[in-house]
């Protein structure tokens, strides 16, 4: 890990000149907390995405998919807690006047310039807005600061119009909100960003199987998506850390360059947010076990991850520096199951370009690619190396006779000659060896 804190410095700055994060509303001067994600960020964010979606969702049949619009009643929020217990405890230095959360601090002084602190202050973490055209007391509502109280809310309708019994489980990804006191390190915590939530409803007994079941689970697809696993570790939560709904809980963490950090959650919810949505809603949220003929609430075992900490987490895990030949190479060591551009095709001249052409837009309906023909062979290996395209294929004057190209191999920077009636299957194999 040898200058490991370094590597965010190297890392933002990748991520601007390459296109892949741009601080949200720049030409204005930014906005604290806000992110955009320009052409390579953005796809990177689908294939994580994606990659979630076929590990939580499509490889399983006892997982469906949600998705939920951003504003809810705000009775959702009094039920499930969050308009009475959301915020946290804000100290400002009466010194330097910045403003810190109070269970980040380990003294009692600014750990900025050593100044007093203040009192802590309640600080809501939940954005508000009114629905409607007047701006009014009874008309105010919240953006969602998580996705997984819409999926509390549509269990009955998800029950009631889908095949699945218990235990089955409801998955959703989405935009969540949250009014944060101190977005920092980056993107790590911003005030707008993505969650993949999957609330896994069970027996009341399972959950604790079930929560030590997806604590594997989600720790392997992390693994899956090339995290390095001495950067992994998992900690579970002291009882006087739990939420106020969880009787259990367990972090997934992540050496950042910045600490020891949480990627994501695991919780057993007990039946507390169907209980809650009962009562609140006057509506009983019980199932009822045919094969067992008994009436229950479910209990709830709850994965929450976030999209943009774990693209942080790819970037700076994938992210190193070699020498060839005297000149740096800068390489992005992304997994192919993530990696924004999996091939990318470079014609040797561009008399080729047509040539190569054709293939490429035969292969880009499959793997994500690009066509590169500017500038010589070797920066253009240099541009995929450096936004983690594990294979580059190019097609030379050879090809034009032997119907072969060169494969490039990100990491060895092995070439092999490659017929193209078999390119789709030696892609494909070649994927799956990083
Ligand atoms: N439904 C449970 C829940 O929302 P959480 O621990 O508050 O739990 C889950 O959030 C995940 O969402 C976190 O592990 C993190 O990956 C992501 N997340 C939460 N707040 C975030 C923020 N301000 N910026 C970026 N990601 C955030």
């Amino acid at each position: 890990m040898d200058n490991y804190e370094s590597i965010l410095d190297s890392v933002i700055s990748l991520t601007k000149r390459r296109g892949f994060i741009f601080q949200g509303s720049e030409l204005y001067g930014g906005i604290n907390g806000f992110w955009d994600y320009g052409p390579l960020g953005s796809l990177l964010k689908e294939r994580i995405k994606r990659f979630w979606y076929r590990k939580v969702v499509m490889e399983r049949e006892d997982v469906v998919l949600l998705d939920s619009s951003l504003v809810m009643h705000p009775d959702v929020w009094k039920a499930s807690g969050h308009t009475d217990n959301f915020y946290d405890i804000m100290v400002e230095c009466k010194n330097c006047k910045k403003r810190f959360k109070s269970d980040t601090l380990e003294g009692d002084r600014c750990p900025e310039c050593q100044g007093e602190l203040s009192a802590g202050r309640q600080f809501d973490l939940m954005f508000k807005t009114h629905v409607g055209a007047l701006e009014e007391g009874n008309n105010i509502a919240y953006l969602r600061p998580e996705t997984a109280q819409a999926i509390f809310i549509h269990f009955k309708n998800v029950l009631n119009s889908s095949r699945q019994k218990i235990p089955f489980g409801i998955a959703q990804m989405g935009k969540s909100f949250r009014n944060e006191i101190t977005p920092r390190n980056f993107i790590f915590r911003s005030r707008e960003f993505e969650q993949m939530e999957l609330e896994f409803f069970v027996e009341p007994g399972a959950d604790e199987e079930w929560y030590n079941f997806w604590i594997q689970q989600r720790y392997d697809w992390y693994r899956e998506i090339g995290i390095k696993e001495e950067y992994l570790r998992l900690r579970e939560h002291r009882k006087d850390e739990l939420a106020h709904y969880a009787t259990g809980c367990t972090d997934i963490e992540y050496y950042f360059p910045f600490g020891w950090k949480e990627l994501e959650g695991i919780a057993k919810r007990t039946d507390f947010d169907l209980k809650k949505h009962s009562e609140f809603s006057g509506k009983d949220q019980s199932y009822f076990d045919e094969a067992k003929r008994e009436k229950y609430i479910p209990y709830v075992v709850e994965t929450s991850a976030g999209v943009e900490r774990t693209l942080l987490t790819v970037l700076t895990s994938a992210y190193r520096e070699e020498t060839v030949k005297d000149e740096k190479r800068v390489i992005l060591g992304l997994s192919p199951n993530i990696a924004p551009i999996q091939t990318a095709f470079l014609p040797l001249s561009k008399q080729l370009n047509e040539n190569t052409y054709k293939i490429y837009a035969d292969i880009r309906n499959i793997f994500e690619s690009q066509f590169d023909d500017k500038g010589s062979i070797g920066r253009r290996y240099r541009r995929q190396d450096e936004i983690g395209t594990p294979l580059c294929i190019t097609y030379d004057f050879d090809s034009l006779n032997d119907h072969s190209v060169t494969i490039r191999h990100r990491d060895t920077m092995e070439q092999k000659r490659v017929s193209v009636s078999s390119l789709k299957e030696y892609i494909e194999k070649e994927l799956k060896s990083f």
